[in-house]
């Protein structure tokens, strides 16, 4: 019932010479019923867009809070849906220390983006402190509740948990520990939205390569992935698209 996700997240990496991967990704995804979503930079977006066709999903990293104004650097929502984004990223960890960025930023970037018809893909995730003292589920219940706005739906919003150290480590939480923090988002959703709170895709990242993906995608309620360094080259993430394809 919920459609599979497979999501990159480009970060602080491509150039137009980059859009051969995309070029190649897109010869995969048109092959498979998987959704498939890249982050690339702002800069790509609009090159990326033409490149990618209806294939694959093209969204932003971030946004701003607000429609417009005085804010050197920054790019709003509905800069992102002018370039031809549907989607954005909000609350990526490296997001959150690197900017300082809290839940009701993040909840508020995220309604910015429902403004301008964006899916907003809201990541959440307990850092190794918070896992090693035992916080884990209360970490996540804390920021899924204070990340996602009231006017979330399954439609606009998509979950993505990403441990905060699996992130760019090649270390990846347990199977179990990865059904813990799925089954719980998931309850905590249908908690908060009824029925609805079933129709919310949930992804996880942090270090997904194809060699792990295929037990990943086993996992309960893990509907995809998001991932960072094996989605920037068509090889590896194809390998990624197919597994969750197939799962
Ligand atoms: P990674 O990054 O796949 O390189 O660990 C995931 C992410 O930060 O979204």
């Amino acid at each position: 019932m919920r459609r599979k996700l497979a999501a990159g997240n480009w970060k602080m990496n491509g150039t137009a010479a980059d859009l051969a991967e995309l070029e190649a990704m897109k010869a995969a995804a048109a092959t498979k019923q998987t959704d498939v979503l890249i982050g690339t930079p702002a800069t790509l977006i609009s090159r990326a867009v033409a490149t990618a066709g209806d294939a694959i999903a093209i969204g932003g990293q971030d946004c701003h809070t607000n429609a417009s104004g005085a804010h050197t650097g920054d790019i709003s929502a509905s800069m992102l849906a002018d370039a031809g984004a549907s989607h954005v990223i909000t609350g990526h960890s490296e997001r959150r220390v690197d900017h300082g960025e809290t839940d009701a930023i993040v909840a508020a970037k995220s309604e910015a983006g429902y403004a301008n018809d964006l899916t907003a893909v809201i990541c959440i995730g307990e850092s190794l402190e918070e896992r090693e003292a035992g916080q884990t589920l209360d970490v996540i219940g804390t920021q899924l509740a204070g990340s996602t706005p009231a006017a979330a739906t399954g439609a606009n919003t998509v979950i993505a948990y990403e441990p905060v150290w699996a992130i760019g480590t090649g270390k990846v939480p347990t199977l179990e520990q990865i059904a813990e923090v799925h089954d719980f988002m998931r309850s905590q959703l249908v908690e908060r939205f009824g029925e609805d709170g079933n129709a919310f895709r949930l992804l996880y990242g942090g270090s997904v390569k194809p060699s792990n993906a295929n037990e990943i995608f086993a996992v309960s309620n893990v509907d995809g992935a998001l991932v960072g360094g094996a989605s920037l080259k068509a090889s590896d993430f194809n390998a990624i698209i197919t597994a969750l394809d197939e799962a």
